[in-house]
């Protein structure tokens, strides 16, 4: 799994946080494959179905499933498998919903021939330490963390999705290299939007990130396509 862990192309996974498929397909037409792959999440998904991912797979880009499964094992392991089968190159489970659940997630995935990234949410960076008190768990919110991500890599998961100020820790912790999946990026003087602990591109790939997740300061900008290749410029020589 090491050498699946950053594959060759591009670091940056543009979230498609819109929700109607024309504005993702207009997006796709503005911006090339080469500079980006794409997170298709839950509003998206919801309104727009596979069909959506289908086409732009069919345009060229890498999808980043982000649905966050978290279910029963049978029925998490059922869905990562029709992912693997739609092509997508990477899924996302919660880390909570168990060893088993994992591990059957993971066995689903590698029935087809090029399995997707198989990539762990530890704790939503939305919950504070009083919803974790609330939640039942003890301990410090980075304990939590790293005792999901030890779960993830237990069952074999290719890696989590993390701050990346956690991306240092977490690939010490991992052993092997891990596929960090950070958003919270902000290119030099872009707005913060709602992020509050940011990362530019290039001191995230530094500090362990493999892949950068950035949607509005991209899909938001006048020119996505001069934002995107600014971006790839900066971390070009990483
Ligand atoms: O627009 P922005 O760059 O903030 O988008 C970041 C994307 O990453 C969004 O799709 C958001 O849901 C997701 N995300 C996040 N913070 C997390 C986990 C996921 O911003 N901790």
């Amino acid at each position: 799994m090491v050498e699946r862990t950053v594959a060759k192309g591009p670091r940056v996974v543009v979230a498609l946080d819109f929700d109607n498929a024309d504005q993702a397909r207009a997006f796709a037409r503005r911006v090339r494959p080469e500079l980006c792959r794409l997170k298709v999440g839950k509003e998206l998904f919801t309104r727009a179905g596979p069909r959506v991912v289908q086409e732009l797979m069919g345009a060229g880009y890498d999808i980043f499933l982000d649905l966050k499964f978290h279910d029963i094992p049978t029925t998490v392991a059922r869905a990562c498998r029709a992912a693997a089968d739609m092509g997508v190159w990477m899924v996302n489970v919660h880390a909570s919903g168990g060893g088993a659940m994992l591990r059957a997630a993971r066995d689903a995935v590698e029935g087809v021939a090029k399995p997707p990234l198989l990539i762990a949410v530890t704790l939503l960076t939305s919950l504070s330490l009083d919803d974790l008190r609330e939640l039942g768990y003890a301990g410090s919110i980075e304990s939590n963390v790293q005792r999901l991500a030890i779960l993830a890599r237990e069952a074999g998961l290719d890696g989590v999705v993390c701050s990346a100020h956690e991306a240092a820790m977490l690939q010490t912790l991992w052993g092997t290299p891990a596929c960090l999946v950070t958003p919270g990026i902000r290119p030099a003087g872009s707005a913060l939007n709602d992020q509050s602990r940011v990362m530019t591109p290039h001191e995230a790939l530094k500090a362990g990130a493999s892949y950068l997740v950035i949607g509005r300061p991209i899909t938001g900008a006048v020119d996505p396509l001069a934002v995107l290749a600014s971006i790839n410029s900066d971390i070009a020589a990483l």
